[in-house]
């Protein structure tokens, strides 16, 4: 049976003799980095500019995390987690900007929105099972999106794809990023303090930059960049500019 790579590789081989495009084909582009720096919306614009598939690989961990809520697992126990996380069906479907995130044929694009699903998908996302199952499913829908694909994540290009043909780690202030989070919450109506989502993005942070398996680090080769202090076109006009320059 081929690995991943191989594949990857094979349908590289391949897709080199089809005519030039203005970007590789099959192209694959990771964007790492914390809770609130910009990933999604950034992750968005440049598949849609590329015409790539967007994978947002958070939602992934979302969506076991409200499964495993609302079948009453106990997302502390390493067993049962991986259990869930091997028999649920995740699904993401739709364009970019209308992304749907199906969990067992249901929509659950909202639901996993909460702060308390992010909580806990902070938290189940320490189990190597799990993590082990959905990292398969991201290289088989990478590997297999026609044209490519940008993922974003907190592994992407450390753990998922080491050989993608773009790495960028995006970052930010803790405060700056708190209070886009905050804004998106109560733009949606979610009822929360810039506080609590202050001490929620702390949490998360400690839990997801310290867990054993794949904490979230850096890639060598990534491209970092603080958006602090940028705005979204800013940041999204030197992300294009360096896919469109490295071809
Ligand atoms: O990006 P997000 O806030 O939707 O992610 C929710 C949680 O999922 C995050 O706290 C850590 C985990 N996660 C992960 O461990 N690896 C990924 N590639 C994506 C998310």
């Amino acid at each position: 049976m081929w690995t991943w790579t191989e594949s990857r590789l094979r349908s590289r081989l391949f897709k080199r003799s089809l005519p030039e495009r203005n970007f590789n084909p099959d192209m694959i582009i990771a964007i790492d980095g914390p809770s609130g720096a910009g990933k999604s919306t950034l992750g968005k614009r440049l598949a849609k500019e590329l015409g790539l598939l967007y994978l947002d690989t958070g939602a992934m961990y979302r969506a076991v995390a409200l499964y495993a809520v609302r079948q009453g697992t106990d997302t502390a126990n390493k067993d049962e987690m991986t259990r869930a996380a091997d028999e649920v069906e995740i699904s993401l479907k739709g364009d970019p900007e209308n992304l749907a995130v199906l969990l067992n044929g249901e929509d659950v694009s909202e639901a996993i929105r909460t702060p308390e699903v992010g909580q806990t998908a902070s938290v189940i996302s320490t189990h190597t099972g799990v993590r082990r199952a959905l990292v398969e499913r991201q290289r088989q829908l990478g590997d297999n999106a026609e044209d490519g694909a940008v993922l974003d994540g907190r592994d992407i290009g450390t753990v998922v794809f080491p050989n993608a043909d773009h790495k960028f780690f995006l970052t930010a202030k803790p405060e700056a990023r708190a209070k886009r989070r905050f804004e998106e919450d109560a733009a949606k109506g979610r009822a929360v303090s810039l506080e609590r989502t202050i001490d929620e993005i702390a949490k998360r942070d400690q839990r997801d930059a310290t867990r054993e398996d794949s904490p979230l680090t850096i890639a060598e080769d990534a491209v970092v960049i603080d958006t602090s202090e940028m705005g979204i076109e800013e940041v999204f006009e030197r992300m294009i500019a360096i896919v469109r320059s490295e071809r």
